[in-house]
Formats: C-alpha cells, sequence, structure tokens
C-alpha cells in the first residue's frame, strides 16, 4: 500500500481516507493515532493488521464534542462530570455501551467503550470534518515507542493509507484512563495527572491489568537494553537523566510536564544510537505516575 502524506492545508483529503474506510495517522495533543471509522470494521481491521496489534485489545473512540460522546456511551453523574471537566483534553472514559453500531471488532467484544474528545485543533477538525466516531491506538507498531511526532509514524509506511503532519504533540504520553462502570478507576496513568482528577472524584481504585485488557507488562519497548533509577552509569550506557546532568535530560529543570513531552521522542533518539540506556530516578508525582508507567513497561 502506498501511504499518502498531509499537511495540515491538505486536512480534506485526509479526511476522505478515512471516509474511504482506509487508515490514517493524525495529531492528538498526546500522541499521534492511527485511526478509522469507528463504525466500520474492515477499516477497524486495517488498524490491527497494520500494528499487529492482538485483537482482544480494544480500541478508544474519538469523538469531536461531548454531544457525539453521549451518543456512543451511558454516562453516570461522575462520567458526565469529569468529561464536562477535563474535555476535549487527556482523559478517556470507560463507559457502558450505547451506541451498538460501534464496530465489534473495536470494542473487542466488551459491553463497555473507551471515549475520549482530544485537545488538539486539527485532530477535532478532521472529527467533525468525517463526522463519525473514529478510533484510534497509537500509530506505532504494537509493543513499540509511541510517536510523538510525525517523522515517527514512518514506521508503519506502506502499511497505513495516510499521514496528517500537525507537528509534535503537546503532551507527549497517552491519555489517563478512568472507568466510570460503578465507582471510578484508573486503568491507565497518563497525561492528565491522578491528582487533578482526585480533586473532583475524591481517591481513585486502581485497577489491577485485567481490567484495561491492552495493558501488557512489556510495551514501549527501545530495541537496546534499558535500566531505571540508575545513579551510576558504566561506559558503554546512554544516560537519560531527569534535571541537571551529563547525559541527556528529560527536562534540565526539573518539569514533569516537560519529561513527559520528550520521554517518547529521546527515548527513540537515544535508541537509535544502539547501545543500552540508563535512566535516572523520576519522581512520581503529577505526569511522573505516567512517565514511570511508560518507562516501566519499557525495561520489562
Ligand atoms: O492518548 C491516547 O489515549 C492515544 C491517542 C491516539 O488518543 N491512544 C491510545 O490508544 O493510547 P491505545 O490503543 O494505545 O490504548 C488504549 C487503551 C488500551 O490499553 C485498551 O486496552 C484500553 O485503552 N481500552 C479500550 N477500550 C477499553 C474498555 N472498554 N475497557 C477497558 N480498557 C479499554
Ligand atoms: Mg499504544
Amino acid at each position: 500500500m502506498q501511504t499518502q502524506f498531509f499537511t495540515a492545508h491538505e486536512i480534506d483529503k485526509a479526511a476522505a481516507i478515512l471516509q474511504a474506510g482506509e487508515t490514517l495517522a493524525f495529531p492528538t495533543e498526546t500522541v499521534y493515532g492511527l485511526g478509522a471509522d469507528a463504525l466500520n470494521s474492515e477499516a477497524v481491521l486495517k488498524i490491527y493488521a497494520a500494528k499487529s496489534r492482538p485483537r482482544f485489545n480494544p480500541l478508544i473512540v474519538h469523538c469531536a464534542s461531548l454531544e457525539q460522546a453521549l451518543e456512543q456511551g451511558h454516562f453516570n453523574e461522575m462520567a458526565l462530570k469529569l468529561a464536562k471537566r477535563f474535555w476535549p483534553g487527556p482523559l478517556t472514559l470507560v463507559v457502558p455501551l450505547k451506541n451498538k453500531n460501534l464496530s465489534d471488532i473495536a470494542l473487542a467484544g466488551l459491553q463497555s467503550v473507551a471515549l475520549r474528545v482530544p485537545n488538539h485543533p486539527l485532530a477535532l477538525e478532521l472529527l467533525r470534518k468525517v463526522n463519525r466516531p473514529i478510533v484510534a491506538p497509537s500509530a506505532n507498531p504494537s509493543g513499540f515507542i509511541s510517536p510523538t511526532k510525525a517523522f515517527h509514524v514512518h514506521d508503519l509506511n506502506g502499511r497505513i493509507g495516510g499521514i496528517l503532519d500537525g507537528g509534535a504533540c503537546q503532551v507527549g504520553v497517552e491519555s489517563t484512563i478512568v472507568a466510570c462502570l460503578d465507582k471510578p478507576v484508573l486503568l491507565r496513568a497518563g497525561g492528565l495527572a491522578r491528582e487533578v482528577i482526585e480533586a473532583i472524584t475524591g481517591k481513585l481504585e486502581i485497577s489491577d491489568e485485567l481490567i484495561a485488557p491492552g495493558q501488557l507488562k512489556s510495551h514501549y519497548a527501545p530495541r537496546n537494553p534499558i535500566r531505571l533509577n540508575a545513579t551510576s552509569f558504566a561506559k558503554n550506557e546512554l544516560v537519560l537523566g531527569f534535571g541537571e546532568c551529563e547525559g541527556m535530560s528529560l527536562s534540565r529543570d526539573g518539569n514533569l510536564q516537560e519529561a513527559a513531552l520528550n520521554l517518547f521522542a529521546y527515548l527513540r533518539e537515544l535508541d537509535s544510537l544502539g547501545q543500552p540506556i540508563a535512566v535516572m530516578p523520576i519522581p512520581s508525582h503529577g505526569l511522573g505516575e505516567a512517565i514511570n508507567d511508560r518507562l516501566k513497561r519499557a525495561a520489562t
């Protein structure tokens, strides 16, 4: 398959790719997603094929607005409160399924659906133009590092319909996932800090791995060995630091938001040099929870 490349000015052509039942990589504020029409199982299957993604791992349905999201799932009071407060934004809500026309394959047969309204002008414009819910996992081969720049998606060249280039993402790690089936439960740490959500929900329950079927222990894996919480370094090791340090620093002023933004791009850059990577300790509050989660999976 010939992958087509689009700039922001060519958004109409990019939208047409999705409408034709093909896959399109597009920017969101968190990471680049690989989109397909959520109502078209044939299109959705192309996502699983392009990523070599296990079929039991359901996809997030992206909506242009809260109104569109309300047509897809049943929102309890807490879900509605969270959606109104944080959408558009890096928060995914898992709620009971309402729209039975959503592709069964996208939902991996579940009776719940993961929904999100992304906070990215180009993503929102695309979703409005296509005028359909769009499923989108991160646009990387399954198990590899998520893309935060358009050129990172080139790992999928020849396997997807197109790439819409919207520059670098602004958050850098995937959305936080909260299930609102009964009491709210944290399924995945992500781009919206848990503390910010808990200011509304109170202390969140944290799921065991079984509830978020795609939360594989090993994920985001670089090709070279990676060691965490390193405080001393071997000669051949490339340092990924935090704060002032000798090697590459995720944030010289110790800013966790900046560190999240740089995490995947820096991991890719270091990995391309073909030597083991040693990562310095990173605080675990705020976006540090998502950063440490991704690093732990990368090291497994
Ligand atoms: O920031 C993001 O969320 C990005 C951008 C593209 O929006 N997307 C993303 O998708 O990270 P993905 O496929 O890499 O991760 C989706 C996660 C998986 O762990 C999947 O198991 C979980 O969401 N998920 C989807 N539907 C679910 C459901 N009904 N119940 C529980 N977990 C679900
Ligand atoms: Mg992913």
